[in-house]
């Protein structure tokens, strides 16, 4: 194989193998030991994905008109969705690719209507969020010049406050966001509470079921405790749900949903000042496959609401199995009460880090994430289809894990990540940034080291404004041009 475009084709069966043998070191999730990236709802509901993918995957989302059937299966999604959030017949969607685009097209969305609405009020639009609602909030409001207002949350449940997220309301606020629930700890904020005080100073609420938003209703029809989340409750007025979560869908499936379409208006964008097509888009992206979109649309049919309810049924078991037997692992404690099969646990007696890096050796994906405001470093379980059968021999190996590091001493990087910091602010050639990214590129070979554990420590214990630097200076060096 060679880094330049071949001279002449090579023959299908040597690209092909090429392409198999590339994925060598990638996660082996198809064992249903990751915990983390895939929801793996099995070989069937994989193959109808893949068919209907395949199917569309040459027609183009850029022009409704051309392809009715893309605007078919758009409009049947958001009917499905809407009638899934307790929408009525005003709410509104469109598919997008994922999370992150819904929730910046909802964001969008809000800034120009609050522009609109508002036009004295000088100076950027404020998003009042708490810390737990996902990064892609911080990076909508960094694309769109809008401002993040991060507000603490409760420290023991996690939960968002709505009194805190009162007090950071100022005249400049156009929208407070709720999660149903939360990545990180897996539960569903007081959507009842942080919509009514929207509603009751003019704002909008958008709540983010982009990972809760498609099983906590069937969580809630096995009788599990789910607090109200989606359009039944007044005040919330924009929805994000992923397909390609818990829907069990192929990746670049989200929908965002609005309380109307006078609302969803401001999502559209439509340019004829130029010497082209008329381009009118809803989405970020402009030309766009079929093939999620139509993926999506299949697994749904296929799967069908009993089928979800059976998936959703296991998942609620394993998640209540995994819970209370983490919890009955001395020197481990489950962070909050999550309702989502989203658990993350922390330790005071070993490092969580490290506990990864003993799991990765015992054959499982377990997910390290860095200690933030009144979350502590912790480990993450992403609970899915595939993991269900794992339950025991997963709580047996994170026992004799802990058993092993438990006494360890733990690595105190404090002191390293001050001397890093003045090393940094001191030299603006940015050697010594390049030093550091190189020496926490870890003992693997290539980008994907084995042991992560001493750069999570590092990371954990470096100043946040650095935090980021650093990342996105290692991502600068992991992306450069292939040279075998
Ligand atoms: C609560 C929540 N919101 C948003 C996102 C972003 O979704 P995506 O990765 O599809 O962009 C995620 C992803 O895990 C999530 O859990």
């Amino acid at each position: 194989m060679t880094t330049r475009i071949p001279e002449t084709g090579l023959d299908r069966e040597t690209v092909f193998a090429a392409l198999e043998q590339a994925r060598a070191k990638d996660l082996a999730w198809r064992k249903g030991r990751a915990y983390a990236y895939v929801y793996d709802g099995g070989k069937e509901i994989e193959e109808v994905g893949k068919h209907a993918y395949m199917a569309f995957l040459t027609e183009n989302g850029l022009d409704p008109t051309v392809f009715p059937s893309l605007l078919q299966f758009e409009n049947d999604l958001a009917a499905m969705a809407r009638a899934h959030l307790g929408g009525d017949e005003h709410v509104v969607g469109n598919f997008t690719s994922g999370g992150t685009e819904s929730i910046m097209l909802a964001i969008k969305a809000a800034r120009d209507h609050f522009r609109a609405l508002h036009p004295e009020v000088a100076g950027k639009p404020e998003l009042v969020l708490p810390i737990t609602a996902h990064a892609a909030f911080f990076k909508a409001a960094h694309y769109l010049d809008v401002t993040a207002v991060p507000v603490p949350v409760n420290p023991e449940t996690f939960r968002a406050d709505p009194a805190q997220m009162k007090a950071a309301i100022t005249e400049r606020t156009m929208m407070l966001v709720a999660s149903a629930s939360s990545y990180a700890h897996g539960v569903v904020d007081p959507v009842r509470e942080i919509a009514a005080l929207a509603a009751e100073r003019g704002l909008l609420c958008h709540v983010d079921g982009c990972i809760g938003g498609f099983l906590l209703p069937y969580f809630r029809r096995l009788g599990a405790e789910v607090p109200d989340f989606d359009f039944r409750v007044p005040g919330v007025t924009s929805m994000s749900m992923d397909f390609h979560k818990y829907a069990l869908c192929p990746k670049g499936a989200s929908i965002v949903l609005y309380r109307d379409k006078a609302l969803r208006r401001h999502q559209i964008y439509a340019c004829s000042s130029w010497t082209g097509y008329t381009m009118v888009n809803n989405t970020i992206q402009s030309s766009k496959s079929g093939g999620p979109m139509a993926a999506a649309w299949a697994v749904l049919q296929f799967v069908g609401d009993a089928g979800y309810l059976r998936i959703a049924k296991d998942l609620l078991a394993t998640q209540r199995a995994l819970v209370a037997g983490i919890r009955a692992i001395p020197g481990l404690r489950v962070l909050g009460e999550p309702e989502m099969t989203l658990v993350a646990f922390a330790s005071d007696e070993l490092s969580v880090f490290q506990l990864c890096d003993a799991m990765k050796k015992r054959g499982w994906y377990i997910q390290p994430q860095l200690a933030y405001g009144s979350s502590p470093a912790n480990v993450h379980l992403s609970i899915q289809p595939s993991n269900v059968q794992w339950t025991e021999a997963l709580l047996k190996d994170l026992r004799a894990a802990v058993e092993e590091l438990r006494g360890r001493p733990q690595p105190d990087l404090a002191p390293m990540a001050q001397a890093l910091t003045a090393q940094i602010e001191a030299d603006p050639s940015g050697q010594a940034m390049a030093n550091i990214v190189a020496m926490t590129r870890g003992s693997g070979d290539g980008p994907t080291p084995d042991e992560m554990a001493d750069t999570n420590h590092l990371l954990d214990a470096l100043p946040r404004p650095l935090q980021e630097r650093l990342l996105v200076e290692y991502v600068n060096e992991m992306f450069v041009p292939s040279s075998r």
